[in-house]
């Protein structure tokens, strides 16, 4: 089914088991150690191990390698290095790209610090490890560049974000009354999830099929980038990634584990484990490109936006994507005069890529916190400076282009009266409770709706019960809970009676977990396969469509009521179904909203910031499980605190290295540095987004929620921090 016009009214509106409070189908198997992650299957022949070893230089060629200590080491089986590789498909960058070829020890470059340059398979991990540090390796070290600052004036414009020029920016900004003209900046940052990447590969030389169990957001990506890559076809790689250990961006993509344990266990004939071990996890995978941007905007004396400008850097390797921290501001406030422009650097720190919200999550940083200079500025209210400026439709294409929902005022102010916004003082400094200063702050969220295409096949069995079955995966989101609500709903059963299967190459090829597209598309493809099935099962019955009610599984037909499992006869019944997009995305703009109220303290002795408590009002279409979507945005905002007061990647400038590889180092908050969280979700369908009328949620939760921590510590001590994050030195 191909979606080109807003959702009539469908099965889901009944929201008898969709949109209930359901807690997560997996949960259970996940705390009793029964979900098995990738590393954890258990093939029934004898596993070996493989050990990635990564460079120790940033920049440079291998000059000498000498395996011979290593491969005679106890248990060893391989040693994989650029001289014994298999052939690979070409790489057209050094960075992984989505669905690309992408070759490890391809040759002696070394491109960035812990780049895989050998593999080493044994009998134990132990063995495999002990046997990687007898490998002797002589480098070439070459000069390479890892300050984003010293590489601006070389930034060119990237071809994923166009520049935005509207009206006359220059003379708007100079003749408006009142302005701000700031520069941002936010670090490196690292997804850091729980689960490293890890892949068990199989490979089956009798059907010549290499079995991936992988951790990955989207299968049908690493499938189609590991053939390419090991010069298989497609059908030949089986991807198997049920569970997922969190990714936030950093499993879109593929990296060594994936490559070399399939190259290994193919050369071997037999299961080869290959993890990266955490300190590998922040140099040899991706992360978030840091960001310079300046952010000028200029009122009337009423608030009203005349000139929005935002710029921004970053850096990456070549053939690299940006960090899109601009792109928000095309589309969040009114203002006829707009110069909008992403630009990027050569750098040759390590691959920088997708994490969380990628774009939003700092430029709103950026915006969010200029708006709020700006408010002061105008001696105005930070809530209601954001009210005059919502505009209904995309401010650069004009009417034309509405949006197809957008309660971002709603939610500005049920948030306000909520959390008790009144009681803020507009002059910092004000409130003080022995050594802490108590200060209030507010931002704007917004995160693009985004769409894939998704299909599902669900087979209604003998007994009665739905089996969905789709490539979509979970990565800790509750995915498996809510396509479960949406087939139970659309066939009038139980959540109990539907049994979810998910992240399996053999399944239908669905959207996966990324950019929040994933609940909403992957839904749109349950929905629309259970169209199918439920046709199916009138055109058997000889049921007319409009007097025929799917309830308590039985399908219903004036005084015909026929039990699903009768319908299914022996056989079972089965429909394959998938949803493309038309051009709604074009027709409407797009977009999730919400607004973050955030009250801390800080230390006046020690500088220290402790966020007091949390309000985030969203509105997203429809929610789809209130349970798994408070999750989500509890989840982001969490991270957001992260974002504004402790996570950063140093980087070591002569070395070309991230210094801070663990999670000891790499701080993000625990529960001590989290309050209690509270959340509103706006009751909303969209009716134009799917035919779910859902939007994305999932990276929602981060987007604006450091600004408006960063706007409560400028309320609190009156310091205004434009370098994130805001860690006690700068405060002082
Ligand atoms: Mo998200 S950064 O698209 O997983």
């Amino acid at each position: 089914m191909k979606f080109d016009a807003p959702a009539g009214i469908n099965p889901l509106d009944r929201e008898k088991v969709l949109t209930r409070p359901h807690t997560r189908l997996d949960g259970p198997l996940k705390v009793t150690g029964q979900a098995p992650y990738a590393y954890e299957y258990q093939p029934s022949r004898p596993v070996s191990y493989g050990y990635v070893l990564s460079a120790g230089i940033a920049k440079g060629t291998i000059k000498r390698m000498d395996t011979r200590r290593a491969e005679a080491a106890p248990g060893v089986l391989l040693v994989l290095t650029h001289e014994n590789m298999p052939e690979q498909g070409e790489s057209e960058t050094p960075v992984p790209q989505q669905r690309k070829s992408s070759p490890q020890l391809s040759g002696p470059e070394v491109r960035f610090y812990h780049q895989a340059v050998a593999l080493v398979v044994a009998e134990t991990f132990e063995q495999a490890r002990a046997a990687s540090k007898l490998i002797e390796i002589e480098y070439d070290v070459q000069e390479g560049s890892y300050t984003l600052e010293d590489e601006l004036d070389s930034a060119q414009p990237s071809e994923d974000s166009e520049d935005s020029v509207v009206g006359d920016f220059d003379r708007a900004f100079a003749d408006a009354p009142v302005k701000v003209d700031l520069r941002f900046t936010t670090p490196d940052q690292s997804q850091s999830p729980m689960e490293p990447q890890a892949t068990l590969a199989e490979w089956d030389s009798e059907h010549e099929i290499l079995t991936l169990h992988t951790a990955h957001q989207v299968v049908h990506w690493v499938q189609a980038g590991i053939a390419k890559t090991l010069k298989l076809k497609p059908a030949q790689v089986r991807i198997v990634s049920a569970y997922v250990g969190g990714g936030f961006g950093s499993k879109l993509l593929f990296y060594a584990d994936a490559v070399l344990s399939g190259a290994a266990a193919r050369l071997l004939g037999r299961p080869v484990k290959v993890a990266l071990t955490r300190p590998q996890y922040y140099n040899s995978t991706s992360h978030r490109p840091a960001t310079v941007q300046r952010v000028r905007l200029a009122a009337d004396r009423d608030g009203r936006l005349q000139a929005v400008g935002h710029d921004t850097w970053s850096g990456n390797l070549p053939g690299g994507d940006t960090e899109a921290a601009a792109d928000q501001t095309k589309l969040l406030y009114a203002g006829d005069h707009r110069l909008i422009r992403t630009r990027l650097a050569e750098l040759d720190l390590p691959p920088g890529a997708s994490m969380r919200a990628p774009g939003e999550a700092v430029g709103l940083l950026a915006l969010e916190g200029a708006m709020d200079e700006l408010a002061e500025a105008l001696e105005m209210d930070p809530v209601q400076l954001r009210v005059v400026n919502d505009i209904q439709h995309d401010p650069e294409k004009g009417p034309e282009r509405p949006f197809s929902s957008r309660r971002l005022v709603e939610a500005l102010l049920r948030g306000a009266d909520h959390f008790g916004w009144d009681k803020r003082q507009a002059k910092p400094g004000q409130v003080r409770e022995g050594e802490w200063l108590i200060g209030m702050g507010v931002a704007s969220a917004f995160r693009a709706n985004m769409v894939q295409p998704s299909g599902a096949r669900v087979v209604l069995e003998s007994d009665g019960t739905l089996t969905v079955e789709t490539q979509m995966t979970d990565i800790g989101t509750g995915s498996y809970t809510i396509l479960g609500q949406v087939a139970a709903e659309m066939l009038g059963l139980p959540l109990e009676k539907v049994k979810v299967r998910l992240g399996d190459s053999e399944f239908p090829q669905a959207a996966g977990s990324g950019g929040s597209f994933g609940a909403n598309s992957s839904a749109s493809g349950v929905y629309v396969a259970c169209m199918d099935l439920r046709r199916s099962i009138l055109q058997k019955l000889n049921f007319a469509e409009a007097s025929t009610t799917f309830e308590d599984g039985e399908v219903r037909c004036e005084d015909n009521h026929v039990p699903l499992a009768e319908v299914a006869g022996k056989e079972g019944l089965s429909a394959t179904g998938k949803i493309t997009w038309g051009d709604m995305t074009e027709k409407y703009a797009q977009a999730s909203f919400g607004a973050h109220f955030a009250e801390v303290a800080v230390n006046s002795v020690t500088g220290e910031t402790r966020v007091r408590r949390m309000l985030s009002v969203v509105s997203v279409g429809r929610v789809m499980n209130p349970i798994t979507a408070r999750s989500q945005c509890l989840g982001g905002m969490t991270m957001g605190i992260g974002a504004a007061l402790m996570e950063n990647l140093e980087v070591d400038p002569r070395l070309g290295l991230f210094i801070n590889h663990d999670l000891a180092e790499y701080h993000v908050p625990v529960h001590a540095d989290i309050p209690d969280l509270d959340v509103i979700m706006l009751e909303d369908l969209d009716d134009k987004s799917s035919p779910v009328k859902a939007k994305g949620i999932g990276e929602l939760g981060i987007c604006g929620v450091g600004a408006a921590v960063a706007n409560a510590v400028y309320n609190a001590s009156g310091v205004r921090i434009r370098d994130y994050p805001l860690t006690l030195d700068k405060i002082l």
